[in-house]
């Protein structure tokens, strides 16, 4: 980085308050941010980390609808849910606010009406969809239809949540409403609208000359946008759900969403501070916006010309945004309920919150996407925070109450090897911060893990347990080592792991320490009293892990039911036609496995008429015992057919669920055997 800076401001994705949230907001977004401000503020420097809740836009109406509430009923329920969920994890925003707060409001609606007063708009009247059932225009998310670059059939007005290329309703192939889903008519209504395109030479020389740092996947997205040639692009809707277009004689017209939500990192911080300008208006302050590969456009093109174009505001430093972490090898959706939701997890592993903050780093989709199991998170927490952390942060301990008195003892003598081990300190130290200014966090946290690798190596070379009687100078100093190496633990994981540093913290009796006073092996001054040992981590049994996958599984099939299509009708049959089958209720007296096969059942059933073999394919749906004694439909008059040798007479009917299961038919009362069907 060439230039200082003197302070930071960071934001993060204003999540939509129409869900909870899940581990990918978190992997995404949240914990990068988290890692990143503690670790700031941890080395004294200036930092503000505002966020909060996404209430408007067509994300929210449509969750009321489904609910069948009000949208304001929508953003405060999830609102609460949310920010409870992000308080749980530690995500220590400097505030969590709420676009509906009338702060925003004012401040969304007087940054439209300055840049309407510059005469920065273009007013048009253009041709929108409509839904003439419902009458209402269908902005946004209320229009699917396919997506004319990648085929999506389920691409929505304003993107394609596949391809992640952004659309105008007009660009989508079959276009329907989504709320009657009926297909829309074009009729004329006026918009305000942004002309990036005038904007573009300085986006162009701003983002491709002057930012070429900028990770990969976000330049090359930019990129990819300037060279195809921006649009203007409407910034009002026809909804009456919004910040209202603050300008006479528009009546039913509010602000785009994607024009007030990021202005709301703006008025969350007015609202902490009277002195807000330093942190938007200030050359010296870099300003990083942290979010997930879907918003990038939005945060490296529309929201720097909204600023851009209203003047006397900075534009972003950096926008370090992630790929996606998806489920289970499945992408990770609301709608399917495909996730692992943050307000569940919390109450199914309480006291566990830095064991998912730990996976989730570790699993950090920072250059792809990036897949979660619930197995890799067992290993992680048994194989690393187990076996690794706790086991070497509870060695040091234990050994110095037992064998000092719970004090730290002195040091007498280094040999080349404990010297060689505090030399690694400052590296390890070193090799953290470089990552973290890198945004490389999965490197950095691999780095503080390795200071109890480090740990544990050393404690596992000298042995001290061994040494107590004859040497217990060394035993001391061997202890003394140790506790720095925790010590050092407890400051440099602290951005990771801020549960887990505390409690680290707590049992040395460690006063709050800077991070520029770590990297060494002076943290602890020697006499210096501890507090009791306690576990850090415990393992995570097969059972429950077992139960989680359990539970996914569950979803899984409900999603498959809900998704399959009843097959297409067959060509008309006359009445005739269908008379001439004699369906007969019959009763299973026996069955058996068809010797050699998987599939057969050899049945021999009482229709009424006889009582006669059948063969029947379905051996892999029902077991014998299931069948006998219980009442079928059976085609009685269907022409006998031989069957791996044996002569089945007639079939049983059944139902076959969308997904292929089968299911039985029984009459809902005993019937007598021969009883017709039609
Ligand atoms: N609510 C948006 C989403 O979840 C993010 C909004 S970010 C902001 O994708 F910048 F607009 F606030
Ligand atoms: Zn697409």
């Amino acid at each position: 980085m060439a230039k200082e800076f003197k302070r930071y401001m960071i934001t993060t994705a204003l999540p939509y308050a129409n869900g909870p949230v899940h581990i990918g907001h978190l992997a995404g977004v949240y914990i990068p941010a988290d890692i990143y401000v503690r670790y700031l503020r941890n080395r004294g420097r200036e930092v503000m980390w505002v966020c909060g809740s996404d209430e408007h836009g067509v994300p929210i109406t449509i969750k009321a609808m489904q609910e069948g509430v009000s949208p304001q009923t929508v953003v405060d329920k999830y609102h609460a849910i949310i920010k409870d969920a992000f308080a749980r994890f530690g995500i220590s925003f400097d505030i969590y606010s709420r676009t509906s707060n009338p702060t925003h409001h004012k401040t969304a609606a007087d940054f439209f009406k300055h840049l309407h007063d510059k005469g920065v708009f273009i007013e048009k009247t253009s041709q929108q969809y409509y839904d003439e059932q419902v009458e209402q225009f269908l902005a946004d998310r209320y229009i699917t239809g396919t997506c004319p670059h990648c085929g999506n059939e389920s691409a929505y007005g304003d993107q394609c949540e596949r391809c992640g290329t952004s659309l105008n309703a007009t660009d989508l192939v079959n276009p329907r409403s989504t709320l009657s889903g009926a297909a829309p008519v074009l009729r004329d209504t006026k918009h305000w609208f942004l002309p990036l395109d005038q904007l573009q030479p300085m986006l162009e020389k701003w983002i491709l000359t002057e930012h070429k740092e900028w990770k990969t996947n976000v330049y090359g997205q930019c990129k990819s946008w300037l060279d195809q040639g921006l649009q203007p692009r409407a910034v009002s809707r026809d909804l009456n759900w919004g910040v209202p277009v603050p300008l006479p004689n528009a009546d039913g017209k509010v602000l785009y969403v994607w024009f007030d939500a990021p202005i709301g990192y703006i008025s969350a911080t007015k609202e902490l501070t009277p002195d807000w300008e330093k942190y938007w208006k200030d050359d010296d302050t870099r300003l990083i916006h942290f979010i997930g590969k879907d918003n990038i456009v939005f945060h490296c093109i529309i929201f720097p010309a909204m600023l851009h174009a209203h003047g006397g505001y900075i534009l972003p430093d950096n926008v370090p945004a992630n790929e996606f972490l998806n489920l289970e090898g499945d992408k990770i959706s609301t709608s399917r309920n495909w996730a692992v939701w943050l307000h569940e997890y919390l109450d199914q592993f309480p006291g566990k919150e830095d064991v998912l903050r730990y996976v989730l780093t570790a699993n950090m989709p920072e250059t792809k996407d990036n897949d979660f199991t619930w197995k890799d998170f067992q290993t992680r927490n048994n194989s690393e925070l187990v076996a690794i952390l706790g086991n070497f942060v509870n060695r040091a301990m234990v050994l110095t109450h037992k064998h000092f008195g719970g004090i730290v003892p002195p040091i007498a003598q280094l040999t080349d090897y404990d010297q060689q081990t505090l030399a690694e300190l400052p590296r390890l130290k070193a090799a953290i911060e470089e990552n973290m200014e890198a945004f490389r966090f999965r490197e950095a946290l691999k780095e503080a893990m390795n200071i109890a690798r480090l740990g544990n190596k050393y404690l596992t070379d000298t042995e001290p347990w061994k040494l107590q009687a004859t040497d217990p100078q060394r035993v001391g100093t061997i202890l003394h080592i140790a506790l720095q190496i925790t010590a050092n633990i407890a400051v440099l994981t602290e951005p990771f792991l801020p549960f887990t540093a505390a409690r680290i913290s707590q049992m040395l009796n460690l006063p709050n320490t800077p991070w520029d006073n770590a990297g060494n092996a002076n943290i602890l001054p020697q006499g210096h009293t501890l507090s009791p040992a306690q576990l850090l981590f415990e393992k995570i049994d097969d059972s429950t892990i077992q139960a989680q996958l359990d539970r996914l599984q569950t979803i899984k099939e409900q999603n498959q039911r809900l998704a399959a299509k009843a097959a297409p009708e067959k060509p008309a049959i006359s009445f005739d036609d269908f008379t001439r089958m004699d369906i007969r209720i019959g009763t299973v007296l026996e069955a058996e496995q068809v010797p050699k096969t998987q599939k057969l059942l050899k049945l021999k059933v009482d229709t009424g008429i006889d009582i006669r073999t059948l063969v029947s394919g379905i051996a892999e749906h029902f077991t014998p015992e299931e069948l006998i004694g219980k009442q079928v439909p059976v085609l009685a008059n269907l022409e006998p057919r031989k069957i791996k040798g044996i002569e089945s007479h007639g079939m049983v009917l059944m139902a076959e669920d969308l997904t292929g299961e089968l299911r039985l038919l029984q009459p809902n009362a005993t019937m007598g055997s021969g009883s017709t069907v039609g």
